[in-house]
């Protein structure tokens, strides 16, 4: 259980936004942010789509309210259809304000310029990780990302410390705070939108979540400039390991990639929209009808980039397994039960990896006597 999580990291951290600015003029980045042939944006086995046209769906959430019962199925079978083939996309008219928005990110970018003393004063460790951190996995001698972090809890309530939080910028606390309020109301309308298409009581996911007593946090990404952009990644790739993520990126800068088969798509956010995705725990309840799919996040010289992960997850304490009403004869099981808090600690060990862990859950073939 939790005291499995290492206390302290590995090896001395490096802020890879002091790195950045001390390497300004080179044209070469540290070997242990390099990636393996096989993992950089642009090998041939990674081929990225430059098809303008593939985008992952955006969709309008107002449909979903309508009076009108034929964009109200419409609404919904756009969803049903993301969530099946994509496992992303984007929202639209979903009720948060974009002045919100706006001053969340902004907020937070300015966090990230404050003066290196300021940030320290939150550095984590990867026995909570909340804070201000450099690094994912606790592995020795691990390939690390081009990206620095912040990282806050929500929910449960006992979680929620605001003495972990910035005090700097003035206005962080009560901006994020209020962005957390909206984001897990908004996350509650997308479950029940997931219940219902999925042919379940509106409640039933959110309840397979432990009712009231999910998780809520968040994940600010910084990524900062990289004068070797196509050696690395600002995040390998992964899946989120939780419920629904909330993705609020920065305007007009590229960096999530997605895949799609063999190919990485790279998203074009849609002004003021929410990226949404399916994470691992969904895919659990759901039996597999719905995916978690990996993305992983490219870099770029000329400009850094924010972005705020908010995470909706399950109650950390209760087993996660496939909703009964999706388990039949033809569909068995394909998962076996784990709770949330055991999960999360494998990606906590090893960083981002692809869906590996997804894969240990799976439960053996059926037997056929
Ligand atoms: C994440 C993530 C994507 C991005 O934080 O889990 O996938 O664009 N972020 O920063
Ligand atoms: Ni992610």
């Amino acid at each position: 259980m939790m005291n499995d999580s290492p206390q302290e990291w590995p090896e001395p951290i490096i802020r890879v936004q002091s790195l950045s600015e001390s390497i300004k003029g080179s044209n070469s980045i540290p070997e242990r942010y390099i990636k393996p042939i096989s993992e950089r944006p642009n090998s041939n086995n990674n081929m990225i789509s430059d098809d303008d046209c593939i985008n992952i769906p955006i969709i309008d959430l107002k449909g979903v309210y309508s009076e009108d019962p034929k964009i109200r199925a419409l609404t919904l079978n756009k969803i049903s259809e993301a969530c099946k083939e994509w496992g992303f996309f984007q929202v639209v008219n979903h009720g948060v304000s974009h002045e919100l928005m706006d001053m969340a990110r902004e907020t937070w970018r300015e966090f990230f310029h404050m003066p290196m003393e300021e940030k320290q004063k939150y550095a984590n460790s990867p026995k909570t990780y909340e804070g201000y951190g450099s690094r994912l996995g606790v592995e020795k001698g691990a390939i690390l990302d081009w990206s620095d972090y912040y990282y806050l809890h929500f929910l449960p309530f006992n979680l929620k410390d605001f003495n972990k939080w910035p005090s700097h910028p003035p206005s962080c606390r009560e901006v994020v705070d209020e962005y957390g309020r909206e984001l897990v109301n908004l996350c509650g309308r997308l479950m029940k939108v997931l219940s219902k298409n999925l042919g379940l009581e509106e409640e039933c996911l959110q309840n397979g979540f432990g009712g009231e007593d999910i998780g809520a946090c968040l994940r600010v990404n910084f990524y900062p400039k990289c004068p070797r952009p196509e050696l690395t990644l600002g995040l390998s790739s992964h899946s989120d390991p939780g419920g629904i993520t909330l993705l609020l990126p920065d305007h007009n800068i590229p960096g999530l990639q997605v895949r799609r088969g063999h190919s990485w798509i790279t998203v074009k956010p849609s002004p003021h929209a929410f990226i949404v995705n399916i994470g691992d725990q969904i895919q659990v309840l759901s039996n597999g009808i719905y995916k978690s799919v990996e993305h992983r996040v490219i870099v770029n010289s000329n400009e850094e980039r924010v972005s705020l992960a908010f995470f909706y997850n399950p109650k950390s304490d209760i087993p996660i397994e496939p909703v009964k009403e999706l388990v039949t004869k033809e569909r068995p099981s394909l998962y076996k039960a784990m709770t949330y808090e055991k999960y999360r600690l494998f990606i906590r060990l090893k960083g981002p990896s692809g869906k590996s862990h997804l894969e240990s859950l799976k439960s053996p073939p059926p037997s056929t006597n």
